[in-house]
């Protein structure tokens, strides 16, 4: 069997057992700002182990591709060093919503291994929970006695372990349990008994089965949930490597590798022809080998996290897909790819994996465009930063220490990992300060840490164990409420409210503003976020009274804030899809912001929006808006979405998902779900009534913000309307400036360029006069040195141009060797000129040139007859120039 047979014998298996197959969430999860990636197949059901959801199908199954780059399942650094740990991962998975528990799961789990898939029952091993006193967790008794009872395991296959192993937690927070593990012994002879969980490559764990019954705080405490779940988890790529390298489990006699399978051997073999390398299969751990495996492994990675959105950058999800495709790059380049190769081996990837995940053919173009733009500027970020090193090696004698600080900003600036610039050091005798670069590193990090202080407070709070909130803001922006909690301390405090026409920050569009009126005054709420579908009401720093369970409380929106807010975001509905009618159904959106004061938009495009298009575009938008349409939405099932409805990320099963109709039948509260407008969209978020009441639409800006991604922003409503006061006062300024009306100052302009243009003229003819009468002052002022005649002289006021007239009139009227020196400002311009006798004589303009620009502190050099260099320093030009007969006799080639 290989991986695609695999994979769908494993959902076949459980479709047979009452589960419904579900889609793969998507890697990034886009609305999920405390999750980097998916790094789980439990991630996308978290709700419904805590109870915040009910779902519609107990049981279900699906392969969901995993990201374990960051957090608290890490796997980077191992990944293609060893053969079974990776940054993209498909894991498949059964789960239980309080339905069926630990025997069917353990029972199930046995009969697909050994009977389905045809596995050695003696190189099987289960592991067991053994309890952690600590926690004062007991062992898993029930989980070791179903194995001997339900399966036939040999009962000394069940093994023990402690929580490190056996209590699987999703992060610090959330949902956990303890854990059975079924692991393979690959060993050629059957020893590994004792080396589950050793870490050793040699018997590896196949699937995760997690007893959920907890939900962990953040302090700590495990709070048992109302229901027990089942949660389960196996490595595709593992089972898949067994079943391929050891013929079904029948010879043990291979190196099991995950590499060495259907889903990863067609990438690896068109890097051996790139590069012309061998890759050896098994354990190999041969140079080559392993940069093939990093390669193959990360273009996994980074083209599932752009195939769903995620855009390399630098920060957070983005800053991650960026590391790991530069560290595919740097692994390339070992292989001697210096040019950039990843886009070309997408085909293969969509070939092997798009059939089971279409996002990948969907989005190929997008994915090998972003890839090679951003391998080319590596590559030329690597060389910048090759030639930063270079400049502070030339510094150093042998045996010397590269500075710490300079190794953190290769690290920082231009993504060289410390190992990098020590193998760079050590071929040059140096070592680096590596104390020094941890210090550097540790002030980022505390850094870092500071700035999301602010967000992760509150997101650590108590608020998991809260109601969600009912949010009424659709239609009020006032609403009687009560308080349930207020969180966090001093200044960072949140109110809970019971309900809150208060939006909290979500898909783009901004939390919103206002005051929460109390019995006894008003207190400011300065931002709306949302954790878990609990609302919180930031309150502004110094909000007064803390606000007690239980009270009543009128919350009201800032009203004009949120109705400017509105306007942009119904306008970037606009936006998005004037876009596609002008540009082309490929555009796709990326991101965009929703604020009171303007909108920005992200979406893949291959080049530059054209002004004249971008015209058109805001056009067609005005033209929507006075057209009135209404704008209408409705909540329905996933199911119920109409295919043609624009959704780009984060749906998942089980949502209900609101969907904005706009030019349809209706506005405001769809009565029936009726998708007759000409936009349509999946949002959560506020809208106007009608487009009418955006008022005028103005584009600010459009530019590139990554390969293949463009930004445009806009403004509508009054912030439009300011910004057209804006540049009419600025006309008017300018106007006014030249003493003239705003409908002249174009003609008014025009002559004045044209005045100008003659006033250049006029001026470069009186210079080039001036020139010629000094020429012959500047000639007999020459000295003889060695028989030379020398010039060196300060012509004063004068830029390269006028140094260029003076050497041109000089050629006519002298022999011998000129320096001259003219000066604007600080800055001196220098010029040398030998007449072609000397050069002859083996004198050198730029040779010359150079030594007195250097005396300058500056720098330049050309050709032997003329050279040109520039230098900062005035002030020491006499001595200089007093000392160009001495430099004369130096620099001479004899
Ligand atoms: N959630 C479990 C894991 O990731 C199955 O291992």
């Amino acid at each position: 069997m290989n991986a695609t047979e695999i994979r769908q014998s494993f959902l076949d298996f459980f479709r047979e057992r009452g589960h419904l197959i579900v889609p793969s969430a998507p890697v990034v999860p886009l609305d999920d700002p405390t999750l980097m990636f998916t790094n789980a197949g439990m991630n996308q059901f978290k709700p419904y182990f805590l109870g915040q959801a009910t779902p519609t199908h107990r049981r279900v199954a699906d392969t969901q591709k995993c990201i374990r780059v960051s957090g608290k399942h890490n796997d980077l650094e191992e990944v293609g060093r060893d053969t079974y740990h990776h940054t993209l991962f498909e894991m498949l998975g059964n789960w239980s919503f309080g339905d069926y528990y630990k025997r069917e799961a353990i029972e199930w789990a046995w009969d697909l291994l050994t009977r389905v898939w045809g596995l050695p029952k003696d190189r099987l091993y289960a592991t067991v929970f053994g309890g952690d006193e600590g926690r004062r967790l007991p062992a898993d008794q029930e989980a070791e006695r179903l194995w001997a009872e339900v399966t036939d395991i040999d009962p000394t296959h069940i093994q023990r372990f402690g929580a490190k192993d056996n209590f699987w937690m999703m992060g610090d927070v959330g949902p956990c349990g303890p854990c059975s593990e079924i692991h393979i012994d690959l060993t050629p002879d059957g020893s590994g008994a004792s080396l589950v969980n050793a870490g050793s490559p040699q018997v590896m764990e196949l699937w995760n089965l997690v007893f959920i019954e907890f939900n962990a705080d953040t302090d700590g405490a495990l709070k048992k949930l109302p229901s027990c779940h089942v949660d389960t988890g196996a490595g595709l790529e593992r089972i898949a490597a067994v079943m391929e390298c050891t013929g079904g489990g029948r010879d043990f006699s291979r190196q099991v590798s995950n590499y060495d399978t259907a889903l990863f051997m067609p990438i690896i073999d068109n890097l051996a022809e790139l590069s012309g390398r061998t890759y050896t299969p098994g354990v190999s751990n041969d140079e080559d080998s392993i940069a093939m495996r990093v390669c193959a492994d990360h273009l996994r990675m980074v083209a599932f996290s752009i195939a769903d959105g995620a855009i390399p950058s630098n920060e957070s999800r983005g800053y991650v897909v960026r590391r790991v495709l530069r560290r595919a790059a740097r692994y390339g380049r070992k292989l001697g790819l210096m040019v950039p190769f990843l886009h070309t081996l997408v085909p293969i990837l969509t070939a092997t994996m798009g059939d089971i995940f279409p996002e990948l053919r969907r989005e190929q173009s997008k994915i090998e465009q972003v890839i090679r733009g951003e391998e080319t500027s590596f590559h030329q970020t690597l060389d910048r930063g090759i030639a930063l090193f270079e400049d502070e090696a030339a510094g150093l004698e042998a045996g010397g220490v590269f500075p710490g600080e300079t190794a953190f900003k290769l690290y920082d600036t231009f993504g060289f990992p410390l190992d990098l610039t020590e193998v760079m050091a050590r071929e040059r005798g140096l070592t680096v300060d590596e104390a020094e670069f941890h210090a550097r590193m540790e002030e980022q990090r505390t850094r870092a840490r500071a700035s999301q202080v602010k967000v992760a407070q509150l997101a650590e709070d108590e608020e998991t164990r809260l109601e969600p909130t009912l949010f009424t803001g659709y239609e009020n922006l006032e609403e009687e409420t009560t308080v349930v909690a207020t969180l966090g301390k001093a200044d960072q405090r949140a109110v809970v409210l019971k309900e809150t026409p208060f939006y909290a920050e979500m898909g783009g569009q901004v939390g919103d503003t206002g005051i929460l009126l109390t019995a006894d005054g008003e207190i400011l709420v300065a931002d709306t976020r949302i954790r878990e579908h609990v609302i919180l009401h930031q309150l502004a720093p110094e909000s007064g009274r803390v606000l007690e369970p239980g009270e009543k409380v009128v919350a009201r929106v800032d009203r004009e804030r949120r109705l400017q807010i509105q306007r942009h975001h119904t306008a970037t509905h606009l936006l998005h899809h004037a876009l596609r009618e002008v540009l082309g159904d490929h555009v796709r959106q990326q991101g965009s912001l929703v604020a009171p004061d303007r909108l920005r938009f992200d979406f893949a495009c291959p080049e530059a929006v054209a002004p004249e298009k971008l015209r058109t575009i805001e056009r067609l938008i005005n033209l929507r808006i006075l057209e009135n349409s209404k704008v209408g939405w409705i909540e329905v099932p996933l199911d119920l979405k109409p295919p043609e409805v624009l959704a780009f990320f984060g749906e998942k099963y089980g949502d209900r998902v609101r969907i904005l109709n706009i030019g349809g039948r209706y506005s405001g509260q769809m009565p029936e779900p009726l998708f007759d407008g000409y936009s349509k969209e999946l949002c959560g978020g506020t809208h106007t009534l009608r487009t009418g009441d955006i008022g005028l639409f103005r584009f600010l800006s459009e530019g590139a913000i990554a390969s293949g991604v463009r930004r445009v922003e806009a403004v509508v409503g009054s912030a439009a309307e300011e910004s057209v006061h804006r540049d009419l006062e600025l006309l008017e300024r300018a106007s006014a400036r030249l003493h003239t009306t705003p409908a002249e100052l174009e003609r008014r302009l025009e002559a004045l360029l044209e005045n100008q243009k003659k006033l250049e003229r006029e001026l470069a003819e009186a210079r080039k006069a001036s020139a010629r009468s000094r020429v012959a002052d500047l000639a007999a002022s020459a000295l003889q040195v060695d028989g030379v005649p020398l010039l060196a002289a300060d012509v004063g006021d004068g830029d390269s141009d006028y140094l260029l007239q003076l050497a041109d009139g000089l050629r006519e009227k002298f022999q011998g060797v000129a320096v001259l020196a003219g000066v604007i400002g600080e800055r001196v311009g220098l010029l040398a000129l030998v007449t072609p006798a000397y050069v002859k004589a083996g004198y050198h303009a730029g040779n010359l040139i150079r030594q007195v620009a250097k005396e300058l502190g500056g720098g330049g050099g050309g050709r032997p007859d003329l050279a040109q260099a520039g230098a900062k320093d005035a002030s020491r030009l006499p001595q200089v120039l007093a000392a160009v007969p001495d430099m004369l006799k130096a620099t001479v080639r004899k």
